[in-house]
């Protein structure tokens, strides 16, 4: 969603604004904007398009003052024109604000303020927080900001500044992330720590109902009434190289090509071959509340979710519990079905999804156990949940998610052989899993060392405008996300299906214009998904084959064959997808789309 960076200390704001906004990019990339005080008072620049627009506009002459807010945007509220970009002013123009999020009773406070004779510039919800904020100011903006947002509705992270206060920032939290990084008489607000990494490891993580004020002195957490607040200060681990693209041309690409390391991270200190079991002391769940767990609920968004029905296979087939993988969305207005004997797992890369955070306390509510499957250290679905494992993948970037995806099926499958030894899953399957397990970083590197291949194929289907994805068992989920990879970065529409389930519609799209991607390792249903080929073959279909080898019967059927290392079935994904995501990565770049950022779309969702 929205990106949010503030600054206060001795150094000039607005490059480091600029800077920490470049970083924030890939959080929304609709318009932005920077607020910054100084003695001729306070000074707002915005642009509507990405963030070079707003550099264009600054050139040469960016505004001076050591006190700063900037915001990118994901339009919400109104569309993503110069006005409705942020920050927003109060009515006297003194007052700014930067805010992520929604303000659900904007109508009503702003028919309220514009009787009190407001007028408004923007259709944005922020607008009308700002000027409440305004007509509120009786000489203090922390006490203006609280008692504005003791009257609204909503979610928000959210920052002001005032001309009237040089030097402070208020900012606050309610469902929207935000943190303060700690510096050497320096002090920083962000939506998250990618901006601050330059400039200090030290972070306090709000909690929704918290407010922090800064200044170049120090900074103090309270909350809406007037009780203050002691909190860790925590260190973060990811370093500035990790944020950076390195020699890649795109994050997407640097981060599909991570993927022998991030699996190695996730999988790091977990396995415990001897026993063929793993170790997932994080869960906090002791061997003989594993046992009494009779069901499972699987909850996430996106690409996330796609992972979660991996999930669902192998904990079904190795730990024989009945699983339910649901939209987080769905989950949580749905009156689920969860108690205290229900797992609940909520899968998030960034830990920040307003949906899959809201289903996990509806489940906490509901008095089920909750575990999460999370990267980003430190999330408010990590600090939520009951217990987890964190992915350690890295920090990942690009908007369509990649490493995260076989990150989380790692995860999954940790967790999967935690449950299934305890139950029925003998040592020595399970010391053959772990072996599995362990072989796995090499075999997706195999993969990615044939990328060169993957981008001809890609040329040659650059063209298309529809694809269809098919796999069966625990590669139809690697249908669904392959299809949507393509989808998100290279606007191909895409759709992925059960193979078998192609007879019940897709097949009457089938044309010499359609390729299709069978997704088909040697496993059970392999020869079924060669007479699927067939069918497909037969009706002029172009066939794009994801096998083992590519022999002489997939030859003749196929139009091209990418050749895939042979694994444990229920670990095929981890590999299959890989040569999907370049597939999606090299046609959308010979489509001259904008890869990591792809139009509409966001990292990470933290509204509704
Ligand atoms: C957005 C992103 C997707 C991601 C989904 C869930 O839609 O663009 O890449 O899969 O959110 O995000 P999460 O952080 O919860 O995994």
């Amino acid at each position: 969603m929205c990106g949010i960076v503030g600054y206060t200390g001795p150094r000039q704001a607005a490059s480091l604004l600029i800077e920490g906004l470049r970083r924030l990019e890939y959080r929304g990339y609709d318009s932005a904007g920077i607020a910054v005080v100084n003695g001729r008072g306070l000074e707002v620049m915005k642009a509507a398009g990405k963030l070079s627009a707003l550099e264009q506009q600054l050139a040469g002459k960016l505004p001076q003052g050591t006190v700063g807010i900037g915001h990118t945007r994901w339009a919400t509220h109104g569309a993503p024109t110069t006005p409705n970009a942020h920050p927003h002013t109060d009515q006297s123009g003194d007052i700014a604000v930067i805010h992520n999020g929604i303000i659900e009773n904007a109508g009503a406070i702003r028919k309220m303020l514009e009787a009190r004779g407001h007028t408004f510039t923007s259709e944005t919800d922020t607008e009308v927080l700002v000027h409440l904020v305004g007509e509120l100011y009786d000489g203090s903006l922390e006490e203006a900001v609280a008692a504005a947002l003791r009257d609204v509705d909503g979610a928000y992270g959210l920052a002001f500044i005032s001309e009237r206060e040089p030097g402070v920032i208020v900012a606050a939290r309610k469902g929207s992330p935000l943190l303060v990084g700690v510096g050497e008489d320096e002090y920083f607000i962000a939506s998250d720590a990618s901006p601050l990494l330059e400039h200090t490891r030290s972070v306090v993580y709000l909690d929704d109902g918290e407010m922090a004020i800064l200044t170049p002195d120090g900074y103090r957490i309270r909350n809406l009434e007037t009780t203050q607040i002691d909190k860790p200060v925590n260190q973060i681990e990811w370093d500035l190289a990790t944020i950076e693209r390195g020699g890649y041309s795109h994050f997407m690409l640097k981060e599909i090509c991570e993927q022998r390391e991030s699996v190695t991270n996730t999988l790091r200190g977990h396995l415990l071959e001897e026993e063929g079991t793993s170790r997932v002391t994080g869960l906090n769940l002791s061997d003989e509340q594993l046992k009494r767990i009779e069901r499972i609920v699987i909850t996430a968004c996106g690409t996330s979710w796609h992972a979660g029905l991996i999930g669902e296979y192998m904990l079904e087939e190795m730990a024989r519990i009945p699983v339910e993988v649901e939209y987080a969305s769905e989950f949580r207005y749905r009156n689920p079905v969860v108690d205290e004997r229900t797992l609940v797992i909520a899968i998030s890369q960034s830990g920040e999804t307003a949906d899959t955070l809201a289903a996990v306390r509806e489940a906490k509510l509901r008095g089920a156990r909750t575990i999460g499957l999370v990267n980003v250290v430190g999330s408010t679905i990590a600090r939520e949940v009951d217990g987890g494992i964190y992915l350690h993948a890295g920090p990942e970037v690009g908007v369509a998610s990649t490493k995260a995806f076989t990150s989380q099926v790692a995860a999954l499958a940790l967790v999967s052989l935690r449950i299934a030894r305890l139950r029925n899953l003998s040592i020595l399957q399970g010391r053959d899993f772990i072996q599995h397990l362990q072989a796995l970083p090499d075999k997706i590197q195999q993969i990615l060392n044939r990328s060169d291949e993957i981008e001809q194929l890609a040329e040659r289907f650059v063209r298309a405008s529809n694809a269809l994805y098919l796999g069966r068992g625990v590669n139809f989920p690697v249908a669904l996300e392959g299809a949507l990879k393509l989808k998100e970065i290279s606007y191909i529409h895409a759709e992925g299906y059960p193979a078998a389930e192609m007879k019940h519609g897709p097949i009457a799209l089938i044309d010499e214009m359609m390729p299709v991607v069978f997704i088909a390792p040697k496993d059970a249903v392999y020869q079924k998904i060669l007479s699927n080929m067939e069918e497909v073959k037969a009706r002029g279909g172009k066939v794009i084959a994801l096998v083992n080898e590519c022999d002489a019967q997939v030859d003749r059927l196929a139009d091209a064959c990418i050749e895939i290392p042979e694994t444990h079935e229920l670990l095929s994904p981890m590999l299959t997808i890989i040569p999907l995501q370049l597939f999606s990565y090299y046609v959308a770049v010979r489509r001259g789309c904008n890869v990591d950022q792809p139009r509409n779309l966001a990292k990470s969702v933290t509204v509704e």
